[in-house]
């Protein structure tokens, strides 16, 4: 029986309550602790109210009984309000089940910001929007929910466990600029901007800046917004991704083949080992099979054939022909089918950008490779570069580009050439793989894509 009546008064002792993180908790089991988070869930139940608190940490189930439960204040509580709850922390009794196995019974509780009921309550404003895996202009409210929260503390984990795997291997960080005045992959997918009366760019790589790195610090890596004017709309393009790229220098096409699935493997291995991430992509991607070594590997022209020989046509709805490019969909069917990690090598000069080099054995096709991971697609995309100046040269009059702006590019090969290769990994498409998404929108905070921006 709700009353306006019965006021909440604070117990002798509140004070000392030992304030925690949820996710610090356990240790204080048995013990008085006060926590304060958002009301995650709320369910009012037989004079006892059910709350499962909510601090970014992890949940917390709490109970409020007597009084406390049916005084005004708790009746008129919403989701999504903050509150601080004071109480004993119990271990479960067995046969139930609560995130971390144990139940705050409160004691005392304030509120510290009611948020509305009625039509501007929390879950009306998230019901409005019909495409759940988007929510775009309530993002900022979507971002609460458990899979989104998820998502992003499993994207958390990849950034820390790739900058891991790079300091394992010896590779040093630096921090391109996103204002750029030339391109890397092409000028249809640039975004032109206004930079003090002329023209510049928003970066669509860091390559061309990391290749100038390498001789001054050796092996180098950046994790770095990347900005693409895809006219593609599909599943698996953004017009801002978080790109991961490194570049390295001395070495053969076959060890940055070497390299890659080695990254790959030890990526997985630390994400998986995390505390945090760990159990969060076993619970959103139960089937998921950590890549063994070695990953299979594929030519362009192996590739062609096996569409064929599978009846799955190229984008002119016909057999694929050597510089054909296979487009998303061809991919796909052809990595869910084989289901399983794949280095895809050897694309041809024409549908590769001008910096690749060329295979030594047959100068139609580039030392490129393309990671092809099941129900994404290309995860990374690397090349070795072209290492003599001759023939950067001959590739700018192949693409019609002008070498001018180039000349910072040039001088890489000017002053001490040498055999360097790299790659780039979209951090959206690897958390689509781990967290099996459907798409890469749901693995950026603020996805960014051909419309409005409205968050
Ligand atoms: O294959 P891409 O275009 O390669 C490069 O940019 C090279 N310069 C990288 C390098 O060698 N340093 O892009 C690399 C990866 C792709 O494999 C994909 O995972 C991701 O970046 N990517 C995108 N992710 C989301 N939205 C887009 N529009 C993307 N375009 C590329």
């Amino acid at each position: 029986e709700a009353s306006k009546n019965i006021v909440i008064t604070a117990p002798s002792g509140v004070e000392e309550a030992v304030r925690t993180k949820i996710i610090k908790a356990t240790p204080y089991r048995g013990k008085r602790i006060q926590v304060s988070g958002w009301i995650h869930r709320l369910r009012q139940q037989k004079g006892f109210t059910f709350i499962v608190l909510r601090d970014g940490t992890g949940l917390l189930q709490v109970i409020l009984s007597g009084d406390l439960s049916n005084a005004y204040q708790t009746q008129r509580l919403t989701l999504e309000s903050t509150i601080t709850v004071y109480g004993e922390l119990h271990p479960l009794p067995e046969g139930k089940s609560a995130p971390g196995g144990h139940e705050l019974v409160a004691d005392y509780y304030e509120v510290v910001g009611l948020a509305p009921s009625g039509d501007d309550a929390f879950s009306n404003q998230l019901q409005a929007d019909t495409d759940p895996s988007i929510l775009l202009d309530r993002r900022h409210l979507a971002l609460r929910g458990d899979a989104l929260t998820s998502i992003m503390k499993v994207r958390a984990a990849l950034l820390k466990s790739i900058r891991s795997v790079y300091e394992d291997e010896g590779i040093t960080e630096v921090t391109p600029p996103c204002l750029v005045q030339s391109m890397v992959e092409g000028g249809s997918t640039l975004f032109k901007l206004d930079y003090y009366g002329q023209n510049a760019y928003l970066t669509q790589s860091s390559q061309l800046y990391l290749e100038t790195c390498v001789p001054a610090l050796g092996d180098v890596y950046c994790i770095q917004e990347s900005f693409r004017a895809e006219r593609s709309h599909t599943r698996r393009h953004l017009s801002e991704y978080t790109h991961i790229e490194a570049e390295l220098g001395f070495l053969t096409f076959e060890e940055l083949l070497g390299h890659v699935e080695r990254m790959f493997v030890s990526l997985v291995d630390k994400v998986l080992k995390d505390p945090v991430a760990g159990p969060l992509v076993k619970q959103l991607n139960p089937k998921f099979e950590p890549p063994q070594l070695p990953f299979m590997r594929m030519t362009y022209v192996d590739a062609l054939e096996w569409l064929n020989e599978h009846g799955i046509p190229n984008e002119d709805g016909e057999e694929f022909k050597f510089g054909d490019d296979i487009a998303e969909a061809a991919e796909r069917k052809m990595t869910d089918t084989i289901n399983k990690p794949i280095l895809l090598t050897r694309f041809p000069v024409e549908i590769k950008s001008f910096y690749m080099e060329k295979c030594k054995d047959d100068p139609r096709v580039t030392e490129s490779v393309d990671v092809l991971m099941p129900n994404v697609g290309e995860v990374m995309g690397g090349s070795m570069r072209i290492s003599k100046l001759d023939e950067l040269m001959a590739a700018f009059k192949r693409e019609n580009m002008d070498p001018a702006p180039y000349y910072w590019f040039s001088d890489v090969r000017k002053y001490g050439a040498f055999p360097h290769g790299g790659y780039g990994l979209g951090t959206e498409r690897i958390l689509a793989w781990l967290c099996d998404r459907f798409t890469v929108r749901d693995c950026s905070l603020y996805p960014r894509f051909p419309v409005a921006v409205t968050v």
